[in-house]
């Protein structure tokens, strides 16, 4: 039995891990990476400073009383019939939520 131990230990590091990975931040350097996307390519429409163009304002106070996961709904898979949209080409459904949880708060620069 006690052969199998560094085994078990693995297998059970794998899950913890992959678990840990689901509901975790982005690492840092993603978390670049989206910054800058939503800057760059969200700015487009909703103003580089996210205060709204062709596309709605995206400031704390605009998505205060909105539910956070139609906000990540809304970027992961669009809205069909408007300009916005689907990015899950280019994220993960966490990573969508991890941007409007930052949109949430105070979008980081
Ligand atoms: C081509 C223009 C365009 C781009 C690029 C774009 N959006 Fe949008 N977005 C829109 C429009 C237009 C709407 C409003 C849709 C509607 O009428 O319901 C919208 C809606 C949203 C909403 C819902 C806002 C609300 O108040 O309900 C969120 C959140 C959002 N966009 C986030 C993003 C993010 C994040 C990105 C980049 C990853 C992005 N958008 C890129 C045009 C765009």
């Amino acid at each position: 039995m006690l052969q199998n131990k560094p085994q078990t230990c693995f297998i059970f590091g794998l899950f913890f891990l992959s678990t840990a990975a689901l509901a975790a931040e982005p690492d840092v350097a993603r978390q670049k990476e989206l910054i800058h996307l939503v800057r760059q390519d969200c700015g487009s429409c909703h103003g580089m400073t996210l205060k709204g163009g062709l596309g709605p304002a995206l400031l704390p106070e605009d998505l205060r009383d909105k539910p956070a996961e139609g906000l990540a709904a809304t970027i992961y898979y669009g809205r069909p019939g408007t300009p916005m949209p689907p990015w899950k080409a280019f994220m993960s459904e966490a990573e969508a939520a991890w941007i409007v949880d930052k949109l949430m708060t105070r979008f980081p620069d």
